[in-house]
């Protein structure tokens, strides 16, 4: 399976675009996908155009949950390619808002559930959904022991209209079954890094070896990036990580040091090969 990144803040190249925001292009010999759509269509479009990624190859989008940089492409794409197979979580379409300044500012899917059950085949689901022979969801990571990779501002407003911190359970990572063993695609990781392994891991039932994509630890405080850093020693010895978007640089700073030589950036334009 190879993958691509598309939509990052950073960039390899300067003819691509970079901004906040997230899409992964994922290629196996059945069929490709494309795990998220970024923020603007704008950088989107540029980025598959200048990469030779042709939008009449994608076979089904995956949206990892209902934010604006994950899901802000997606209605410019369903123009080009009408009707195309949509996976999400069934909790995508409640509005979604960060609140700073005073201020709440919405920061869900900009498509209400008519406009996109209308432009796409759309497929909601808590459970795993294999999208490619070997390429599932996680399905919603229910087990949450750990802590959310989240940040205070994230929020909801509840039936009673209070607004309450988002529970984030829209959250969906992608998981590749390969010879050597299971790659989990992440794409703001928001039911936490370490919720969402032990999850793999009891579904899945295999060894996971790669970790590619966001895994919102930009606002975690040290006790928090030390708690992800040491767990994933312990228990997930020969991960190789390809991380980008939010997971911040303090934390990749730590990881590099822990696993030496298996800490890469997954920057717009990068590609890797996994088996
Ligand atoms: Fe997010
Ligand atoms: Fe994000």
């Amino acid at each position: 399976m190879n993958l691509t990144c598309v939509v990052d803040s950073k960039t390899t190249r300067p003819y691509l675009k970079g901004e906040h925001g997230l899409a992964i292009w994922i290629e196996s010999a059945d069929g490709v996908v494309l795990y998220d759509t970024g923020q603007t269509a704008d950088v989107l479009c540029n980025n598959l155009k200048r990469l030779n990624l042709p939008l009449d190859q994608l076979t089904a989008v995956v949206l990892s949950h209902a934010h604006y940089d994950h899901t802000g492409g997606l209605p410019a794409l369903l123009q080009e390619r009408p009707g195309l197979p949509v996976y999400a979580h069934p909790d995508l379409f409640r509005p979604r808002y960060s609140h700073l300044l005073m201020k709440h500012r919405f920061i869900g899917l900009g498509l209400v559930r008519e406009e996109l059950m209308r432009q796409a085949d759309v497929h909601l689901s808590n459970e795993p959904v294999e999208i490619l022979p070997g390429l599932w969801t996680t399905g919603e990571i229910t087990t949450r022991d750990e802590a959310l990779g989240t940040s205070s501002r994230l929020c909801i407003k509840g039936d009673d209209g209070s607004w309450q911190p988002d529970p984030h359970r829209d959250d969906l990572s992608l998981v590749w079954r390969g010879k050597e063993g299971l790659t989990l695609i992440c794409g703001c990781c928001h039911a936490g890094i370490l919720n969402t392994l032990d999850h793999v891991q009891r579904v899945f039932n295999d060894r996971i070896v790669n970790i590619f994509g966001g895994i919102h630890l930009k606002d975690a405080n040290n006790e928090e990036r030390t708690r992800v850093v040491n767990v994933l020693r312990e228990k997930y010895t020969d991960i190789r990580l390809y991380l980008n978007h939010c997971t911040g640089d303090a934390v990749i700073q730590e990881l590099a040091g822990a696993f030496q030589g298996c800490v890469m950036r997954f920057p717009v334009g990068m590609a890797k090969i996994v088996e």
